[in-house]
């Protein structure tokens, strides 16, 4: 067991280097299942939700090798199983990536539930309504597992009710290669989905729409191996953006896609931080104290939900009230309670939350409750007065690569210690 010990305070300044995307990197893995040959993808991030995606493509019989540290290449030309179990799949949720992609290879998939962040009730009905749609049926297995069969998947309209990350990935997934054409509307618009398009696009197929509301899909009968380059990570490079903003720091952030970062830009200009956009970097700062403002989750391209806990910090310590409503999930402020014990004053009622800005924050002993509800305690133990431990860093971990050498590189006191050393200290 091992935490994160910060010490806070310090500005952060300097340069970071953003690594791929996590959320399009969980999809495009999964999607070269469909792929009758080698494929190399590049700018992979060194992440634990990688490493158990590519432990489920080795388990379905994949080649997997990795060229470097960042650079793996999937032979899945004699892979032979299409059932995914609990130990492998109850590790994130984008495992549920390997019905569409099973079905589509096999006509067959056996996974069980998949896990992730604990977020209340995450349900799957959008992702059957698109199996359904081209011809498949579902049943529901002993021991949490889910049977998707189809003799032959066959293109349809799929309306979704909700717009569904997942959904829309499972959806295109399926449509790729069965016989006709898919028309998804309702379809989610997030710069993964984009990424997933273009990669398959790249292997043979023919997806049209992606990142608008309408995704078109004409079915081929063969996707062919490619080289293909992950996008950076969005909400990796909003997280870094928030953190230089909370510690009144001066970050170059690079290897990062600006129009993808629009709506958090926007919402650190209103709060008062400085921004400059350059190609392919975006440099931020903040000499003045930070501005309230009220923010609001939405779908891409609205404000990511995916950015709510970071935000939060911001306007913790931004002089005024600030409210904070989540639109996307139903319960993703199960976090608040651990930035409590560092001082921050919020009324969390249902999706909303609403905040008193406190002069400063103090460091404290938290846990990371889940992925970005964590790295929320990372900014402000960061940004706070004294030391911070945070526990339960396995969370943060699936999403972040080499957190701590980033951080420290921009001056962060952040270090990792193995939860006896730190008994052995406090009892000091
Ligand atoms: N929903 C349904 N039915 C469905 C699917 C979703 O009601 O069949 C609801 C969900 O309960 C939620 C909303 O629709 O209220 C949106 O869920 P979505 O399906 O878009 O989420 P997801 O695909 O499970 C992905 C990301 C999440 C991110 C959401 C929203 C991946 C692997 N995960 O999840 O990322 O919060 O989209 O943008 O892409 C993270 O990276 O920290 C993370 C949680």
């Amino acid at each position: 067991m091992e935490k994160f010990r910060i010490i806070g305070g310090n500005r952060l300044c300097g340069q970071v280097d953003i690594s791929g995307a996590k959320n399009a990197a969980v999809a495009v893995l999964p999607a070269t299942v469909l792929i009758d040959g080698v494929c190399r993808i590049e700018n992979i991030p060194n992440i634990a939700d990688v490493t158990n995606t590519l432990k489920i493509l080795k388990y379905l019989g994949s080649k997997v090798r990795y060229i470097n540290k960042n650079t793996v290449e999937i032979d899945n030309r004699n892979i032979f199983g299409y059932i995914v179990p609990h130990d492998l799949a109850r590790h994130m949720r984008a495992s549920y990536y390997f019905i569409g992609a099973l079905l589509s290879r096999f006509g067959i998939a056996r996974v069980s539930m998949p896990g992730g962040c604990n977020f209340g009730v995450r349900p799957i009905d959008q992702h059957i309504k698109g199996f359904n749609a081209l011809g498949a049926t579902v049943s529901p297995m002993e021991n949490g597992m889910i049977e998707v069969v189809a003799n032959r998947l066959v293109g349809n309209s799929i309306y979704l009710d909700i717009v569904s990350v997942g959904a829309t990935v499972n959806a295109m997934l399926c449509a790729v290669k069965s016989r006709g054409f898919t028309i998804i509307e309702n379809a989610a618009k997030e710069p993964h989905i984009v990424d997933l398009a273009n990669f398959l696009n790249s292997a043979g197929a023919d997806i049209r729409g992606a990142g608008t509301d309408v995704i078109k899909v004409r079915g081929v009968d063969h996707l062919y191996g490619t080289t293909y380059s992950i996008i950076p990570d969005q909400i990796e490079a909003g997280t870094y953006m928030a953190a230089a903003a909370a510690t009144g720091g001066d970050v170059l952030i690079r290897n990062v896609i600006p129009k993808h970062l629009e709506s958090i830009t926007a919402k650190l200009q209103e709060m008062g931080v400085y921004i400059e956009e350059y190609d392919d970097s975006i440099r931020v700062c903040r000499p003045e104290p930070l501005i309230h403002c009220n923010v609001k989750t939405m779908p891409h391209p609205g404000f990511p939900t995916d950015m709510q806990p970071q935000i939060s910090v911001l306007l913790s310590i931004a002089k005024g009230t600030s409210i904070l409503t989540e639109s996307v999930w139903d319960n993703r402020f199960r976090y608040v309670d651990e930035l409590r014990r560092m001082g921050v004053q919020v009324q969390v009622d249902g999706k909303v939350a609403v905040f008193q800005g406190v002069d400063y924050l103090t460091g404290a002993p938290v846990k990371a409750t889940d992925l970005r509800g964590g790295i929320a305690m990372v900014i402000a133990a960061l940004a706070a007065r004294g030391k911070t431990e945070i526990e339960d860093i396995q969370h943060i971990e699936r999403g972040y690569e080499n957190i701590v050498d980033k951080l420290a590189q921009l001056g962060g006191d952040i270090c990792r210690i193995v939860v006896s050393d730190s008994v052995a200290v406090r009892a000091l």
